[in-house]
């Protein structure tokens, strides 16, 4: 065994399938492919949850009234925001998200569809709160993509940015045992409840190795500034230490499938005509500096390189990029969380002692 419990596997799961060695990544029985720029949130959703998420709120089985549930439940999150803001003074947005999520009840009536309406709310209105702007309430008729970015930007936006951002959250809602899904289920597996295992999952989400890399890609493209630079600065960052965010990955040995559907998204926004030559001039010397740095190791584009260039042409800040994330795989932790919690075994594996033993007397 090693420490990052590599090639353990922990769960048996129907929900998602990462075949590292053909870069395939199969979701509750589609390809990624399939379904990736073809369903709504509502649809992504519907197909995770049916049949084994047990809320009320998504009992009707098609998109329609689960739009409708959701639409209501973001009116609640909406109230229940404006309830906190004045204690998230200062909070990044997603510390705010987090302080927001955790004060949901786990007991309340479909607490999963609930988590799954109140992260855009949160994220909307914190960020707006960062930005000194007064928050935009929530409409109930709106599809769950179009109102977040109505929300964050105070303003409608278009049938492209829709389903680009629709694209972005079916590439992420759910990924085999990522590190944010297992620590939803560990916490799901004491019977914490809903809520308590989101939160888990956000936490972990949190982290730079796992859900915060798309704001460093940026950064990283903003420090390059020129294709000519590229080679030179990367050089430098590998041989100073640094990781190369938006490259490599525990499972793939091959490009991310989903780096392909994020760039074929990246490349038709039209706001990212201007970022696109670089990102690729970046990548491609990525690629061939990480081969010659760790010949051995396999180190490819990731899902969050690309993820980068779609986010910020829908304009969403850079700071609320994990949060955007979190309310796309909320979706498969609500899913994992049920599902753990149906086959109601608490995790709880050993450890290898390797302290001091103190002598018999
Ligand atoms: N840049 C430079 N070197 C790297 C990179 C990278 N992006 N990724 C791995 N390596 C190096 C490691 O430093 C390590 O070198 P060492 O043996 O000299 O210590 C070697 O390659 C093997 O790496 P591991 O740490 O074993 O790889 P692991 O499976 O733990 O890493 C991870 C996966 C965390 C994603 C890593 O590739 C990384 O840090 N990438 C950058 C951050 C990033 O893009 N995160 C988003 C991941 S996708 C997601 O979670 C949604």
């Amino acid at each position: 065994m090693s420490d990052g419990l590599e090639g353990v596997i922990a769960v048996h799961t129907e929900l998602s399938d990462v075949d590292g060695e053909a870069g395939r990544l199969i979701l509750r029985g589609v390809d990624l492919e399939a379904i990736a720029g073809t369903e709504s949130f509502e649809g992504i959703l519907m197909h995770f949850w049916r049949g084994l998420v047990d809320e009320p709120a998504v009992a009707e089985m098609s998109a329609g009234p689960v739009q409708q549930a959701l639409g209501t439940l973001r009116g609640q999150a909406y109230a229940r925001m404006l309830d906190l803001n004045r204690h998230a003074e200062g909070m990044s947005v997603i510390e705010a998200l987090r302080f927001a999520l955790a004060s949901l009840a786990d007991d309340a009536p479909s607490p999963g569809t609930m988590a799954a309406a109140a992260m855009p709310v949160f994220t909307a209105g914190f960020s707006r709160q960062s930005r000194g702007l007064e928050p935009v309430a929530p409409d109930a008729g709106m599809s769950h993509a179009a109102d977040f970015l109505r929300m964050l930007h105070d303003k409608r936006p278009t049938a492209e940015d829709v389903s680009a951002l629709e694209t972005y959250w079916a590439t992420v809602a759910d990924h085999g045992m990522n590190a944010s899904t297992f620590a939803a289920r560990v916490v799901a597996s004491t019977l914490a409840g809903m809520t308590s295992s989101v939160v888990a999952g956000l936490c972990a989400l949190k982290g730079p190795l796992h859900g915060g890399a798309p704001g460093p890609v940026l950064d990283m493209l903003d420090e390059i500034g020129s294709a000519e630079n590229a080679g030179p600065w990367l050089a430098d960052a590998l041989a100073a230490g640094v990781r190369l965010m938006g490259f490599g990955h525990r499972v793939y040995r091959v490009r991310d499938p989903r780096a392909d559907v994020l760039k074929c998204v990246a490349t038709s926004m039209r706001r990212n005509d201007n970022r696109i030559p670089l990102a690729e001039a970046v990548e491609a010397s990525a690629l061939e500096a990480l081969a010659a740095h760790k010949p051995d190791r396999p180190l490819d584009t990731n899902v969050e390189f690309y993820t980068a260039l779609v986010l910020e042409a829908l304009e969403i800040p850079r700071d609320c990029f994990t949060p955007a994330f979190a309310c796309g795989r909320v979706i498969g932790w609500v899913a994992h969380i049920s599902e753990q919690v149906s086959k109601g075994r608490l995790i709880r594996p050993a450890s290898e002692y390797t302290g001091v033993v103190p002598e018999l007397h």
